[in-house]
């Protein structure tokens, strides 16, 4: 069909937030976040830099990439689960701030796992009769705004960036799609396990909420950690299971960059761990912007060729998962 991907972006705000720094404000240490999480610094924006901030500055790196102007945009899907606000969706103040001209534009809520959720949804809307032509996808978050900073148990692990897709269907059909394969899935049973109780109708913000700590995200982290591993090395089989090309042809394993420990133990089970490409040193875990930071270091240094393939997998609150094949 000819939809390719012709550009990636990313932003990180300026400020970092080592280790060391976060000794100084709960009872943790450097040796444990690093043996525990592989975690070094993240990332934090300013108070007054919102997701959209982030989300447009990491689009604009992208449509520059790709050589395009922002009015020639038809869809615009941003992946957050740290809105500006409830409404608008952050899809639309993105296209007022990179001055998009009038297009669809809407947000995706599927925790870590939206950057797959929105190149899923976008390459469905591009390859249907609907035929849109060019769209961006972002993944952008401020987890800085919904982490509880006395709590050391999730603190430690989160960090704020924005990553962007632009996807282009060229019209071609002897242009291979960059869409190889895809599973995408979600099982509410476990919604329990990570969530952010409060601020939605179930427990609109009041005095109590806030007393409690309820904004914040709230997580198990052992059951999550299991959840994870078990859920993308399942996905990531399926897809190696149908593949038609020689397993070879995956030059990257791009795995949602939560914890270095549940990294190496997918790549463990797929037996791929020289594939693996990991920064969750540098970033913590960015929710749906990780596996576009990654994509987007991987095609600036060089390391994608025409033609690669890459694994990308990733699951998130939910529980939500994906893992997409893409064909660069
Ligand atoms: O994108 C999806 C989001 N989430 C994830 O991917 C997270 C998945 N889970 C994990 O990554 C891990 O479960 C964690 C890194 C969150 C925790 O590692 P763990 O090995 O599962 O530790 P734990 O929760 O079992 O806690 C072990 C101990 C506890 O102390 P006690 O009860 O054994 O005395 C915690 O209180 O470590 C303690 N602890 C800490 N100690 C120092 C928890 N957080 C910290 C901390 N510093 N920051």
């Amino acid at each position: 069909m000819g939809i390719r991907i012709i550009g990636t972006g990313r932003y990180t705000p300026e400020r970092l937030l080592t280790n060391a720094d976060l000794e100084k404000m709960v009872d943790t240490s450097d040796e444990w976040i690093v043996s525990r999480t592989g975690i070094k610094e993240r990332h934090i924006a300013r108070p007054d830099e919102t997701t959209s901030d982030m989300a447009a500055k990491a689009a604009e790196a992208a449509l520059e990439i790709a050589g395009i102007n922002a009015d020639t945009l038809d869809l615009i899907i941003v992946s957050t689960v740290t809105p500006d606000m409830p409404f608008p969706n952050t899809a639309t103040i993105v296209q007022k701030k990179i001055g998009a001209a009038p297009c669809v534009c809407f947000d995706i809520e599927a925790a870590c796992s939206g950057l797959l959720y929105g190149l899923n949804t976008a390459y469905g809307m591009m390859a249907s009769p609907l035929k849109y032509k060019r769209a961006l996808v972002i993944g952008a978050e401020k987890l800085s705004s919904i982490v509880d900073w006395t709590d050391r148990s999730t603190c430690v692990l989160f960090g704020d960036a924005a990553a962007a897709v632009i996807l282009e269907n060229d019209g071609d059909p002897e242009t291979p799609d960059f869409y190889a394969d895809g599973v995408v899935s979600a099982n509410g049973n476990y919604g329990d396990i990570l969530q952010m109780p409060a601020g939605g109708s179930a427990m609109p913000a009041s005095h109590e909420s806030v007393d409690n700590h309820l904004h914040f995200i709230k997580m198990g982290g052992p059951k999550t950690f299991q959840l994870a591993v078990h859920s993308m090395v399942e996905a990531c089989r399926t897809l190696i299971e149908r593949a038609t090309i020689p397993l070879e042809k995956i030059r990257w394993v791009i795995p949602h960059q939560a914890n270095w420990r549940i990294i190496s133990a997918v790549a463990a089970r797929l037996d791929m761990p020289e594939r693996v490409y990991q920064n969750v040193e540098r970033y913590g875990n960015t929710s749906s912007a990780s596996i576009g930071i990654c994509l987007d270091e991987l095609n600036r240094s060089g390391q994608l060729e025409k033609g690669d393939y890459v694994l990308t997998v990733s699951f998130g609150a939910g529980l939500t998962w994906s893992a997409l094949l893409i064909r660069w």
